[in-house]
Parts: structure tokens; C-alpha cells; sequence
């Protein structure tokens, strides 16, 4: 039981918190990002789970947000641009027209001050992100806390006041593959998510067009489990935009409570995740976007090869009247927990 810090490239650390199942994740204080998930499967074998690189300048040189806190908004905004109480804010527009991920300095690019709970198996990272701070208004305090449980659950929680009104939807982009991070293509997992309907997306720039469909009948129905991999190529008008799974789906909850919203199962049935969170979305990215290229400890990593569950507001939603809105009031408190729990 316990943390321990390394050092994780030229100036970052690596936080290491260990449970007493021996249950081990790592963190590093560049991006607040989730490097390592060391777990036993059913047979006993321990597989790091989650896709990662070896050194913080690693992550700083590839845009594929392996591991990383987004912030502070995550996913798209149409056109890059919102309006807070009449006022027009311009993002960078780094995917097409629109923004993605809060811009090309969003905060999985930043050091983070790191503090640690040693009595708590907990690490929390803080930043201070300026009024202005790519574009979005207000001095905003961030914390996210990462905290393993002694029941295999890896728990991330985020914090965050600002001065103005502005935007707070952050996430966590790992990109999971429970038969081991250097396994190959991750689409023989099966799935199941707590989701009647999905935010339907424009073919270019993959906006949500307002509306929520009913998942029933189409291959973006987990209400039942679902191996991956079977409906992946499928000609649906939705998956061929988005080149596979890169959907919000609309949770069964209220948000604001943690519930159960999805399950994911190694293919060979040893190790299963748990997702739980108080958020009202959640992304389910299959990775298309990955290139071959090398991870951690030298993997060789494929298109496909992890799968993002990205708990979050929905996409655009601060342009979206019709969604749940991820504004932030001046002074208020934005809190949110999701969980990772592994058996
Ligand atoms: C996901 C997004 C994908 C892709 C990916 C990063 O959250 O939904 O479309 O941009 O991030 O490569």
C-alpha cells in the first residue's frame, strides 16, 4: 500500500499508488495524466490495461490524449466559438471548423502542481488556468483527485470555481484494452452501456444535430451486451461518418448521482471494467484515429486498439439548448466523479 514518485522524463513525476490486492496505477503531474493500470485478472496475471508512453515527452508529442485530464472542455464545439451572457468567445479551431478538446494547449499539455494523500491512496493535481486561458472566460482552479480504492476501483474527481462564467466539462480520454495495453485491436471486448439513445452528428465536423435517436435497432444498441468488433464496419450513416464507435450516447439517469453506465469485458472473459459516474454522457471512442506506432515499454500500437469510455456533458453543448448545459456559474462549484472499477 502506498505512493511512491519517480521521475517520468526531463521535469515530470510519476505518482505510483498501490492497494493492498496490489492493484497499481501511475499518474504523472504533466497533463494529470493516467499512465499505468496494473491489475490481476481472473487467472492471476497482472496486465497493465490502459494505453500510454514511457516519458512526459512523449505525451507532449502525440495528440491522441492517451490518458489525459480534458479540460476545460472535452469533445467538440461547432464552429469553435459560444456565448456567455452576450459576449462571443473564439476557441482555436483545431479539428475542421470546429474546436476539439479545448484547443491544441488544452490541459493534458500542462505541468500540474501535485499533492498527495498518502493516508487516502489518493494523488490530486492542481492548475490554475488564467481568464482567457485558450479562450474560454474566467481564473479558473481546477483539481482532478485520482484515488484506488481497495476495492479495485480507480476513482477520478474533478473540481473547479471560476471568477466569470464559463464552460467546466472535463473528462478523462484512456483508452482501455483489458487483455493489456500492447494486445493489439481491442474490438473483440464486449460492451454494455446504460444508454436508450445517442446524440446523432452532422457528416462533417461530427456536430450533434440536437436531436437524440433511439439507439434500438441500430449498432450503437449496448443495452445488451455486445461484442464490439460485430457491427464496427456496419453502413449505418452514423458509424460510416464517424469511421466506427466515436459517439455520445444520452445516459438512462438524471446525472448528478453515480450510477452504473457501462460494463467492458476482456475477450477472453478474465477481467471486466465497471464505469460509474454522475455525469449525463459518455463518449464511446473504438480508436479509429490510432496509427501504428510504439507505446509504453516498446508496444506496438494499432488502429483500434483501446476504447475510450469519455464521461462527459454532451458534445457542443454549450451551443445546444436542447442539452444539458455545462455552463459554470461565477463562484459556483464544479464537482464530478467518475469511476473505473475493476473485477
Ligand atoms: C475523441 C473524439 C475522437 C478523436 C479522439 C482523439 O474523444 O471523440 O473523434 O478526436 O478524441 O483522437
Amino acid at each position: 500500500m502506498g505512493i511512491t514518485k519517480k521521475s517520468f522524463g526531463k521535469t515530470a513525476s510519476l505518482y505510483e499508488i498501490t492497494n493492498a490486492k496490489g492493484t497499481k496505477i501511475a499518474v504523472t503531474d504533466f497533463g494529470a495524466t493516467l499512465v499505468n493500470v496494473f491489475v490481476a485478472d481472473r487467472n492471476g496475471k497482472v496486465k497493465d490495461v490502459v494505453l500510454g508512453y514511457d516519458s512526459a515527452e512523449e505525451y507532449a508529442a502525440h495528440d491522441l490524449y492517451f490518458g489525459a485530464t480534458i479540460g476545460r472542455n472535452g469533445n467538440r464545439i461547432d464552429d469553435a466559438s459560444f456565448n456567455i451572457n452576450g459576449t462571443v468567445y473564439k476557441l482555436a479551431k483545431n479539428d475542421g471548423e470546429n474546436n476539439l478538446h479545448s484547443g491544441p494547449d488544452g490541459f493534458e499539455q500542462r505541468m500540474w502542481n501535485a499533492v498527495c494523500a498518502e493516508s487516502e491512496n489518493a494523488v490530486r493535481f492542481e492548475l490554475t488556468s488564467p481568464d482567457g486561458d485558450e479562450g474560454y472566460p474566467g481564473n479558473m482552479n481546477v483539481s482532478v483527485t485520482y484515488t484506488l480504492t481497495e476495492d479495485n476501483g480507480l476513482e477520478i474527481s474533478y473540481d473547479a470555481v471560476s471568477d466569470k462564467d464559463t464552460v467546466a466539462n472535463m473528462t478523462n480520454h484512456s483508452y482501455f484494452n483489458l487483455a493489456g495495453h500492447e494486445s493489439g485491436e481491442a474490438v473483440a471486448h464486449r460492451l454494455w452501456l446504460n444508454a436508450d439513445g445517442f446524440t446523432p452528428v452532422r457528416q462533417i465536423g461530427l456536430i450533434p444535430t440536437g436531436e437524440i435517436t433511439p439507439v434500438k435497432g441500430t449498432p450503437l444498441d449496448f443495452t445488451t451486451m455486445q461484442t464490439v468488433g460485430d457491427r464496427i464496419e456496419s453502413d449505418y450513416p452514423q458509424m460510416v461518418f464517424a469511421g466506427g464507435y466515436d459517439h455520445n450516447f444520452a445516459l438512462n439517469v438524471k446525472g448528478g448521482t453515480m450510477e452504473k453506465i457501462a460494463t467492458l469485458t476482456a475477450p477472453d472473459d478474465s477481467l471486466s471494467m465497471d464505469v460509474f459516474t454522475d455525469c449525463v454522457g459518455v463518449q464511446f471512442y473504438s480508436g479509429n484515429f490510432i496509427k501504428p506506432h510504439a507505446g509504453k515499454n516498446g508496444a506496438s500500437y494499432v488502429r483500434r486498439g483501446g476504447l475510450c469510455l469519455e464521461t462527459q456533458y454532451f458534445p457542443n453543448s454549450i451551443n445546444q439548448p436542447k442539452f444539458a448545459s455545462p455552463l459554470l456559474k461565477a463562484g459556483d462549484r464544479y464537482c464530478t466523479k467518475t469511476v473505473y472499477k475493476f473485477y
